[in-house]
């Protein structure tokens, strides 16, 4: 039996094509890191509830069970050399008590800080880095406090939990913090966060990988929310240099922090006035690096399956500019049409049996030389006209 790990001198091992990979998470990430982990020529476990889930469709083998049933998680571990995993609401603890059985090159570190926004701005601001003013909130009494001395504009959001804007309150005035005063008179307040309200010029987002002792950054881009969705990915954003490499040194400087394996994500605000704010981190490739399938040199998933392989990463390059449009479940059947009238437009599905509005369903990726003009004609097919108020 070949050995399909080479013991090297950090925590990582050097995991050899024939090693399978375990996933934790069904969805489109992991399905685009099981593709990637497939032509480097491992095999792939996925631990998810749905049967025929998306990397099931993809994968070797599936535990079909809940993401946190110990047992489960427990017979991936067993049924694989490394474990991953496409989403930052796992367990913890359960994948530490798996750890004699299997390798975790990410460690459990990373997952603790990014599934609770108050660890994870500790840790982004004692790494030299700026986010919004932020107050841990636990009670009402608290949030009066946190309103003092913040102001408004303010957005409460929940500690842990929170996607697309789930968990978000946004407190304009007076009015909306008597609503939550409201809401809450009678329920249990969750544990929150109260950060400031940054008035930003645009969202942006860059994308870091690593081995745990190499690291490398993607370029800086530019993402358009609609309703607290990812719509749209502008790659590269046009920013000054000196805000290119303020988002590629705050990425490493957070990179080294966690002695990063895989793909890390961060969410930043760039300011009216040039600065770069880090609004939130995901321990895991993004929605807004899908566009490095195509115009990289090395995708988002490839290095994170690289990185937690323990191999070294080359230097991602951007090969041209690129706009990704998401499809959500209300722009599937309009954007099928484009199969055929946009023979250059990359269309990827993501295999999801049931379509649901605003379920991400796949994303469009266009490479261009002119990315304003590719975003018009993307709009111009009408695919993405919003019909909710
Ligand atoms: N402090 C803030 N100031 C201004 N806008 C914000 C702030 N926090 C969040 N938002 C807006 O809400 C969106 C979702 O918030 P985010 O913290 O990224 O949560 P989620 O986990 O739901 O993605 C952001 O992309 C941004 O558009
Ligand atoms: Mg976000």
């Amino acid at each position: 039996m070949p050995s399909l790990s080479e013991e090297t001198n950090g925590r990582i091992e050097t995991l050899m094509p024939g090693a399978t990979i375990g996933i934790i998470g069904g969805g489109q990430l992991g399905r685009m890191m099981a593709l990637s982990a497939r032509y480097h020529g491992f095999r792939i476990g996925v631990l998810d509830p749905t049967p025929d889930c998306p990397v099931a469709q993809v994968a070797d083998f599936q535990v079909t069970a809940d993401y946190d049933d110990k047992a489960a998680i427990r017979e991936l571990a067993e049924r694989s050399d490394v474990l991953t995993y496409e989403f930052e609401n796992v367990d913890a603890d359960a994948i530490d008590e798996v750890r004699g059985s299997v390798a975790v090159p990410q460690g459990t570190d990373l997952l603790r800080v990014t599934q609770d926004r108050v660890f994870e701005k500790r840790f982004i601001n004692d790494h030299g880095t700026q986010t919004a003013l932020w107050r841990q909130v636990d009670d009402l009494d608290g949030l009066d406090n946190a309103i003092k001395e913040i102001g408004y504009p303010a957005v409460l959001k929940t500690r842990r939990g929170g996607y697309d804007g789930h968990g978000q309150v946004v407190v304009r005035g007076p009015e909306d913090l008597a609503k939550v005063h409201e809401r809450d008179r009678l329920g249990t307040f969750p544990p929150s966060v109260l950060e400031g309200f940054v008035d930003f010029a645009f969202e942006a987002s860059i994308l870091i990988s690593g081995n745990g002792k190499d690291f490398v950054t993607f370029p800086i881009v530019r993402n358009e929310h609609r309703h607290n969705i990812l719509h749209l990915t502008i790659a590269p954003a046009q920013v000054s240099d000196g805000i290119a490499e303020e988002a590629k040194a705050l990425a490493l400087r957070l990179a080294k922090g966690f002695q990063l394996a895989g793909t890390l994500a961060i969410e930043l605000f760039i300011t009216k006035d040039g600065r770069v704010v880090v609004n939130e981190l995901a321990p895991r490739p993004h929605n807004s690096g899908h566009y490095t399938i195509e115009a990289c040199s090395i995708d988002q998933f490839d290095a994170h399956i690289r990185g937690i392989a323990g191999w070294p990463l080359p230097q991602p390059k951007l090969l041209g500019p690129a706009v990704m449009a998401n499809v959500l479940g209300q722009h599937v059947s309009s954007t099928r049409k484009l199969i055929a009238v946009h023979p250059e437009w990359y269309v990827h599905d993501y295999g999801k049996a049931e379509v649901r509005q605003d379920r991400k369903m796949g994303h469009i990726t266009v490479l261009t030389d002119d990315t304003q003009r590719t975003v018009d004609e993307l709009e111009a097919t009408g695919c993405w006209d919003d019909l909710r108020q």
